[in-house]
């Protein structure tokens, strides 16, 4: 391979690989890793071509500011860019996204605006119309607008569409194509050069539930009700200026739930670790692979890494918590517990550990209180106050064992308890500490009931 002389020279030309172990019926299934860009996201290869292409026409030189409204991909792909061609960033996030993002972001040197997620177009507070307004309001800012900038599908008409073309030439060319739609850049770039270069292959649509282009794409109508959906930079309220639907033939609706379960088969049948929407796409790829009765070349795009979501779908606990995973329920207090203490999943310390140990634990794990536990006894509780009370004015006592601050008076609840008889001890301040007999279960918080009972309304 050639040696660069830019990281923007390595955007673009991404590799694909063929599915080994996954069941795809009669087809053959094909990833191209768009993950693999430098930004981490297929966004790369509009970031790059919607400056150049700016500055191609003279709207804008080095040193200027650039403002995007962007749910995350988009916002790297332009830091790259305008950090190694010299521009200020200033991008609007909304608050759903994942925070690895909003950390590499600023970590690139972007000004990052958080806004809300729960607003809908044409309420001022929703990113792309505070975007607008933010590039009004700066002196001399280019506003990107990526949902209705002709530059986006180019990116694609002229470089990811020829470059998927010439490589499934090698196994015979593409007879369909299985994509996202967010700004709907990609789409409408492919469908255009799919037109030109190769009519006969097949746009299909994976689409979040809540979403409203399923239903706009099957039965051709346009719904203003959209619901929210947890996958990330998919799924449309409205129809980007820059959309061209007209050769999309079908459309699958993927639930939150079927896109994290599929991501996470991906990268376990298959090693590769893709965001939340190649969940989407996979699964949609996969229903329409076992649909066909006449086998056909499907190709689907891995918009972006799944470094992204480490802490999100590939958590058990999140998956957990948002009831994505199902552990067996037993009917009483167990089912609250996230963290059994039997699955060794309960982040506990010794009575014979440091202070300063029991800090870092509590701060690496992000709880702000511990179990002692004695081999398999519990023997006391450490929350955050206990350490504050215990150290303060004399900051040495950090190296004090965890036996002299714990409280060892336990005001356990019984497992077969009604919920109920939790309140009362959230009342006084304190986590449940869930026992069956002398059997130590696990810890309930306030925030495990109140996920308990947002997951019995849904
Ligand atoms: C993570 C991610 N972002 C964005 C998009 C959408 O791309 P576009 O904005 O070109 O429609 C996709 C497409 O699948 C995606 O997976």
């Amino acid at each position: 391979m050639p040696i660069a002389t830019s990281v923007l020279d390595l955007i673009g030309n991404t590799p694909i690989v063929k599915a080994q172990h996954l069941d795809t019926g009669v087809c053959e299934l094909y990833f191209k890793l768009e993950s693999q860009n430098p930004g981490g996201s297929i966004k790369d290869r509009i970031g790059l071509q919607m400056i150049a292409a700016a500055e191609a026409r003279g709207d804008i030189q080095p040193g200027d500011t650039l403002v995007e409204g962007t749910a995350g991909n988009t916002g790297l792909g332009l830091a790259l860019v305008a950090q190694q061609k010299g521009y200020k960033l200033i991008l609007v996030v909304p608050d759903k996204m994942s925070r690895e993002k909003i950390f590499n972001l600023k970590a690139m040197g972007a000004q990052v605006v958080l806004t809300r997620s729960d607003v809908a177009k044409g309420h001022p507070d929703y990113y792309q119309d505070l975007a607008e307004r933010l590039a009004r309001e700066t002196p001399g800012a280019y506003f990107i607008n990526q949902f209705g900038n002709p530059d986006n599908p180019a990116a694609h008409e002229h470089g990811t569409g020829p470059e998927i073309l010439a490589q499934m030439a090698e196994v015979g060319g593409l007879d369909a194509i299985v994509f996202g739609c967010g700004s709907s850049g990609t789409m409408t770039g492919l469908s255009r050069c799919f037109a030109r270069l190769s009519p006969h292959t097949e746009l299909v649509l994976a689409d979040p539930v809540g979403s409203i282009l399923t239903e706009y794409i099957n039965e051709g109508t346009l719904s203003d009700k959209s619901a929210s959906w947890m996958v990330e930079g998919i799924g449309e309220d409205f129809l980007p200026p820059i959309s061209d639907f007209s050769r999309v033939t079908k459309a699958y609706a993927i639930s939150d739930k079927e896109s994290f379960l599929t991501a996470r088969m991906l990268l376990e049948k298959e090693g590769i670790l893709g965001g939340s929407s190649t969940g989407t796409q996979l699964a949609a790829a996969l229903k329409y692979c076992r649909e066909q009765t006449t086998p056909k070349r499907v190709l689907v795009l891995v918009c972006d890494t799944g470094n992204k979501y480490l802490s999100k779908m590939y958590n058990d606990y999140w998956m957990l918590d948002n009831g994505f995973l199902e552990r067996e329920q037993h009917g009483d207090l167990r089912d609250l517990i996230l963290r059994p203490f039997s699955q060794r999943d309960t982040v506990v310390v010794g009575p014979d550990d440091l202070l300063v140990t029991a800090y870092q634990r509590m701060k690496l794990y992000d709880v702000s209180q511990l179990p002692v536990m004695a081999d398999d006894q519990l023997v006391g509780i450490l929350d955050e106050s206990d350490a504050l009370l215990h150290v303060y004015g004399d900051e040495a006592r950090f190296r004090d064992p965890v036996s002299t601050a714990m409280v060892s008076k336990l005001d356990k609840v019984d497992v077969r308890a009604p919920i109920e008889a939790l309140l009362p001890v959230f009342d006084r301040g304190h986590v449940a500490i869930i026992a069956d007999g002398d059997h130590f279960l696990g810890l309930i918080t306030r925030i495990d009931l109140l996920n308990h009972l947002r997951r019995r309304v849904e």
